[in-house]
């Protein structure tokens, strides 16, 4: 019991960002890896919780652990998978990691409709909620129906705290419909980057790396733009300063500078 209680403030300690949104393929587990990575490169200390039975983000972790062996630049990232294959059962795992603490824990949601007892527990410990969204109508119908149930969500309502878009998979030239970013800006939700849809995404996933590490390419360039505006959006908790263009992050001593994409062209392979 008492173990239960110093679990329970262990993690209270973490920030807990929840990736979700219910519409799948949206790009929860892109986000939550890269996520991971671009604050891991930062120094920060990170694990993913997968709470999704297809484990993406655990077989990413593991195509990282095996690229890690290879390259001494880049760091293991703990996954742990929380669901086990029966409903509503936490795998061993997690019961066993789920109070160990870390500063940042990135929550790789379940993919479709979180069954309700697990949307309570998720809403109750998040403190950070990113949903990625495309741009389809389609997407855009299904993310509107989304962040209405979680801004009125009971628990949501009774302690309300930052959430923010991230359009993914944009094609360049096209704008984000007029009629989203009226509904974004009268609930009050800030879009915080726009991702491209890019095969960069694919070969990073593949090999277990992010944005932050594929390179100097043009396209690894202008996407590790987006992720430093996502990290200013965490760094400020959401607040409104995170609207203004993004400010320079303090460097961590011996971690990579902002500016800087961890590894060359040849080495993200
Ligand atoms: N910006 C992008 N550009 C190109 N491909 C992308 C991008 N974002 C995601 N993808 C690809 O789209 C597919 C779905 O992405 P991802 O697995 O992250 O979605 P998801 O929301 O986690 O899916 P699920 O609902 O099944 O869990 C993957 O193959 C991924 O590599
Ligand atoms: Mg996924």
């Amino acid at each position: 019991m008492q173990e239960k209680r110093l679990g329970a403030f262990l993690i209270s300690m973490s920030t807990h960002i929840l990736v979700t949104n219910s519409k799948g393929g949206c790009g929860k587990t892109t986000v939550a890896t890269n996520l991971a990575v671009s604050l891991q490169v930062r120094g920060e200390e990170v694990v993913l919780w997968d709470y999704d039975i297809q484990g993406s983000s655990i077989l990413w972790s593991h195509n990282r652990m095996a690229a890690s062996e290879e390259n001494s630049r880049i760091k293991p990232l703990k996954a742990v998978a929380c669901n086990s294959n029966k409903p509503g059962k936490e795998t061993l795992s997690f019961q066993r990691y789920k109070y160990e603490s870390a500063p940042f824990i990135i929550i790789d949601a379940t993919a479709g409709k979180i069954p309700d007892g697990e949307l309570e527990r998720l809403i109750r410990i998040s403190d950070m909620f990113i949903v990625p969204a495309m741009s389809s109508s389609f997407d855009i119908k299904a993310t509107e129906r989304f962040l209405t149930g979680l801004l009125t969500h009971r628990l949501y309502r009774s302690r309300p705290r930052p959430v923010g878009l991230l359009e993914n998979r944009n094609i360049g030239g096209r704008d984000t419909s007029d009629g989203f970013l009226n509904f974004l800006a009268c609930i009050d939700i800030p879009k915080i980057a726009e991702l491209k849809d890019s095969p960069i995404y694919q070969e990073a996933a593949d090999a277990g790396l992010g944005i932050a590490e594929m390179g100097d390419t043009r396209a690894a360039q202008r996407e590790y733009k987006s992720w430093k505006k996502v990290l200013a959006w965490v760094e400020n908790r959401g607040t409104e300063e995170s609207r203004k263009p993004p400010r320079k992050a303090p460097r961590v001593p011996g971690s990579a500078s902002s500016s800087e994409i961890v590894l060359t062209k040849s080495e993200a392979g």
